[in-house]
């Protein structure tokens, strides 16, 4: 459970970044490093996470036109990180375009390429802010009609809540990845995230990364924090 678990780096500085990986020291091993970590520490925290033998999510959701998120991916892929994001809306081209590049540079490099996995809808939007960002079809009809345009792309997976994953596997079938934020444990605060499932339902619905933040490092006692939650997903595994 410990590789499916992965710990949103989510702070403010490097030397708190540092800290935070200390005090979880080996009850984690996946760290997710997002755009705040990645831009205050000018991207130095991947060579720290490598150092210490940590493997990396960077999830910087590259949405742009298709030559320009491609050239990014060369670059996420050349880093060695274990997984990168791009953004499903991208469309069909650019997804096709970044898998091309991501093989040719892991290729060149004599590297496995990185898992590479398409946001679909983030989990902080209900059906109401979604519709209301004109989109024509539910939460659930996007996510599934993009998982498939992801996954006909080449991509190894989506990012999308707990709550798609039954349907996308049904879909997509059991090795397409789901890769899930919106993660809150019983009695924790959801803040912003909408599509939300407990740790242990997550597992039980076949979800193959959960992707967890505050509640385990805003913890007065992190490490505390993450056991209980692999202990409620050893329960379900
Ligand atoms: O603190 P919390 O558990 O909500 O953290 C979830 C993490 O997952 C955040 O770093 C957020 O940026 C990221 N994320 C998300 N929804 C997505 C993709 C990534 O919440 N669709």
């Amino acid at each position: 459970m410990k590789n499916r678990l992965i710990v949103a780096l989510d702070k403010p500085s490097l030397a708190s970044a540092k800290e935070l990986i200390a005090e979880l020291g080996n009850s984690v091993s996946f760290y997710k490093v997002g755009l705040e970590l990645f831009l205050n520490s000018k991207g130095k925290v991947v060579d720290f996470l490598q150092a210490n033998n940590k493997k990396i999510f960077l999830d910087l959701k590259f949405h742009d036109i298709p030559n320009t998120v491609a050239q990014a991916a060369r670059w996420a892929a050349g880093l060695g990180v274990d997984m990168f994001n791009v953004h499903a809306s991208g469309g069909e081209e650019m997804l096709l375009n970044t898998m091309e590049t991501v093989k040719t540079t892991a290729a060149q490099n004599g590297t496995a390429p990185p898992k590479v996995v398409a946001v679909t809808v983030l989990t902080s939007f209900n059906e109401n802010g979604f519709a209301q960002m004109s989109h024509r079809y539910t939460i659930r009809e996007t996510v599934l009609s993009w998982a498939d345009i992801c996954q006909k792309a080449g991509l190894d997976g989506v990012v999308c809540s707990p709550q798609e994953v039954i349907d996308i596997k049904e879909t997509c079938g059991p090795t397409f990845l789901t890769v899930c934020p919106g993660v809150r444990p019983l009695g924790s605060e959801t803040q912003d995230q909408k599509r939300i499932m407990t740790p242990g339902a997550a597992i039980k619905n076949g979800v193959d990364y959960l992707v967890i933040g505050r509640p385990i490092i805003q913890d007065p006692n992190p490490q505390l924090a993450a056991k209980k939650i692999l202990e409620e997903m050893e329960g379900q595994g």
